[in-house]
């Protein structure tokens, strides 16, 4: 049986639709069975609706605080009763909530634990780096903290912006992120500390 995934996403979505076309095949293992986003009327949200994909809009706007919005978007996610979240161009925090509720990976345009948060690429440049990449990682309630399960290294070229470094790292997170969602939800994980396995083990923390 496929792995129930939900992808939460803010933005272009271009990594949802690798996710979505990998998916396609029933071989592959994970069925995405909903897309939720903080705001309306993003290319990424459109092209789910598009494709028949059940999506949710969670607006950070609409909610008194941010635990409030936090609860509303475990409940909304957990309406799709799913084995696996993926926050992939998600650009907000995700809290407590949604974190100690369902188990979550996220994808990040660096190789962590350099350059957390919002501006990782420009981060990366302005620092100079000559190597950066991709990681994804389990979520925790630290902003981009939890432990890693894949990374893939994307050299800065002379003469890069912001917006084609970014393109490159775009390539190989696409390719990075189903690959590991597949295997994930094939061969289920275990995580010792900060340290993630596939395949089921017979640890306390195996899912
Ligand atoms: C991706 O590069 C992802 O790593 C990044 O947003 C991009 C979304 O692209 N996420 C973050 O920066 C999270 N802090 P997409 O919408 O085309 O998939």
């Amino acid at each position: 049986m496929s792995a129930r995934v939900v992808v939460l996403i803010s933005g272009t979505g271009s990594n949802m639709a690798a996710l979505m076309e990998a998916a396609k095949d029933p071989a592959y293992g994970a069925e995405i069975v909903a897309v939720g986003t903080d705001r309306e009327g993003t290319r990424g949200v459109e092209a789910a609706r598009a494709a028949g994909v059940p999506t949710f809009v969670v607006p950070f706007r609409s909610y008194s605080d941010r635990s409030a919005w936090d609860r509303a978007m475990s409940d909304r996610i957990a309406e799709h009763e799913p084995d696996l979240v993926v926050s992939a161009g998600f650009m907000r925090i995700l809290g407590p909530a949604v974190v100690g509720r369902h188990q979550a990976v996220n994808i990040h345009p660096a190789l962590l634990p350099s350059f957390p948060g919002a501006h990782a690429v420009r981060d990366a440049l302005a620092h100079g780096v000559r190597i950066t990449g991709t990681t994804i990682h389990f979520l925790d309630e630290g902003v981009d903290s939890g432990p890693i399960i894949d990374q893939v290294a994307v050299p800065v070229e002379d003469g890069d912006d912001e917006s084609s470094l970014h393109e490159r790292i775009k390539v190989v997170e696409r390719r990075m992120l189903v690959d590991t969602v597949g295997r994930l939800s094939r061969e289920g994980w275990s995580i010792d500390g900060r340290h993630v396995r596939f395949g089921r083990t017979d640890t306390k923390e195996n899912r």
